[in-house]
């Protein structure tokens, strides 16, 4: 396949004022909520990536008529029925969409979904999904490129206690559960702000869930729910990744349209690396002061450090002064960046879950690869940093989560520009 790359120059200092998408992660979940009512639903502040796309052609493909009247907004009419099947295509493109799952169970008692694709990020498998689904009562059988499920009748509360605090579990969970017959109890429940996001959209729908946000969520089977109109939380990991570009950069970045408490930790490790960090009335603001210093990062459920910010922290500590140790929990595919970031003349040591970062070692410009979103954002950040000209190849993996980054990288004053790859070394 081909894709574009990013061509980054080395750049000075991020300046200005940069608005947060709509979040990613809680978009797509709340295309698949609407599933669960018939009638029109509105859904504001959506981003404008590919996964996105993925998701609203998966949502036709069961049925719905999805609309985009306006940028950024989304409307999904949901038929009386549903479509039960999905297409290898569609959702080999996303494995999010794992989270219809839910719903078609809740509406229709069956669904046969193709095996869920998206970011190549090690053994993400779906067992706590399908246990808790079957725990509701869900039939579930699969094979290596289809799971089936059906139920007798309607979904049946339960308790379940998560043996991981996983977000799409939780998640897919919170929608089978909300038309269940009875109270259904997760334990060890994923506690992202993505999470009360969803919630917050079913009880607009007629829900009755409580305790979301924390590991502990009761939910109250309703009989049906109706259709309702929600706008979408900022992106925190889109904001972090700016945050840490003005960091990277030395620059002055004002980041709005995002609840900074949702990045509590990921910003006390930039104040505690030596930026200026401040909370503003629309968000918040990083000034970096130069001299950066190292830390430890440890990836963890939220509200631990998140692991969709890790590979841009490890850009910005082989920049910053002592040896930094990042821990990752999450997934275990997500150091795939340290080979490409040793590229560009960073100093990072693998050793099983842990990366030894030593820094800072001077950056220079080289090919590298996005091996997934996150890498391919962090990369790009670290472009702007290293001397020369950085390509960065794949830009499609970046495109899935993040808006035109090059124009709004280049909008704070960066050198970013979208080239068609002819895989034609450029010298610096
Ligand atoms: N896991 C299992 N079994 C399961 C579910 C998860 O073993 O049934 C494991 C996974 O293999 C993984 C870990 O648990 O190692 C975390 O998985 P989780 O279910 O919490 O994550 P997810 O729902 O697959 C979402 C985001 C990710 C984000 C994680 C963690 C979406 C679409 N994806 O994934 O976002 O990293 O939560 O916060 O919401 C990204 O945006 O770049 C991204 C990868």
């Amino acid at each position: 396949m081909t894709s574009d790359a990013f061509l980054v120059r080395d750049s000075g200092p991020l300046h200005g004022e940069v608005v947060t998408g709509g979040a990613k992660n809680s978009a797509l979940k709340l295309v698949a909520a609407a599933l669960l009512a018939e009638g029109r639903s509105v859904i504001e502040n959506v981003p404008e990536i590919d996964d996105i796309a993925a998701m609203a052609d998966v949502a036709v493909a069961l049925g719905a008529e999805v609309s985009r009247p306006e940028p950024h907004t989304i409307v999904l009419d949901v038929p009386p029925r549903l479509e039960v099947v999905t297409h290898p295509n569609l959702v080999g493109r996303l494995r999010a969409s794992i989270v219809v799952l839910g719903p078609l169970l809740a509406r229709e008692g069956r669904a046969r979904l193709a095996m869920p694709g998206g970011c190549n990020l090690g053994n993400r498998s779906i067992d706590l999904h399908l246990a808790g689904l079957a725990k509701l009562g869900a039939e579930i059988s699969y094979g290596a490129d289809a799971i089936e499920a059906r139920v007798d009748g309607r979904l049946r509360g339960a308790d379940i206690e998560l043996p991981f605090a996983s977000v799409g579990a939780t998640e897919n969970l919170l929608q089978a559960a909300v038309t269940a017959r009875g109270v259904t109890r997760i334990s060890n429940a994923a506690r992202e702000p993505e999470i009360s996001d969803l919630a917050a959209f079913l009880r607009a729908m007629g829900g009755d869930i409580q305790g979301d946000g924390t590991s502990e969520i009761v939910v109250r089977g309703v009989d049906a729910l109706a259709p309702a109109h929600h706008r979408v939380i900022g992106d925190r990991i889109e904001a972090g990744t700016f945050a840490v570009g003005a960091a990277l950069t030395g620059g002055d970045v004002h980041i709005t349209d995002v609840d900074p408490s949702h990045l509590h930790l990921p910003l006390e490790k930039l104040s505690q690396m030596g930026a200026d960090v401040f909370a503003t009335d629309r968000g918040f603001r990083v000034r970096g002061t130069g001299g950066l210093r190292a830390l430890d990062i440890v990836t963890l459920p939220y509200p631990g450090f998140p692991t969709d910010l890790q590979p841009q922290f490890l850009a910005l500590l082989s920049q910053a002064q002592g040896t930094a140790i990042v821990t990752e929990n999450v997934f275990d595919g997500r150091f795939s960046i340290v080979s490409e970031l040793e590229r560009l003349g960073a100093e990072i040591e693998l050793q099983a879950h842990h990366a030894v970062v030593r820094g800072p070692r001077a950056l220079s410009g080289a090919i590298v690869a996005a091996t997934d979103l996150r890498a391919g954002a962090a990369l790009v950040l670290a472009g702007l940093a290293a001397e020369g000209t950085t390509v960065v190849q794949e830009a499609r993996h970046v495109d899935r989560g993040y808006a035109d980054l090059a124009a709004r990288l280049t909008a704070l004053g960066a050198d970013v520009e979208r080239r068609v790859d002819d895989r034609v070394a450029v010298s610096s």
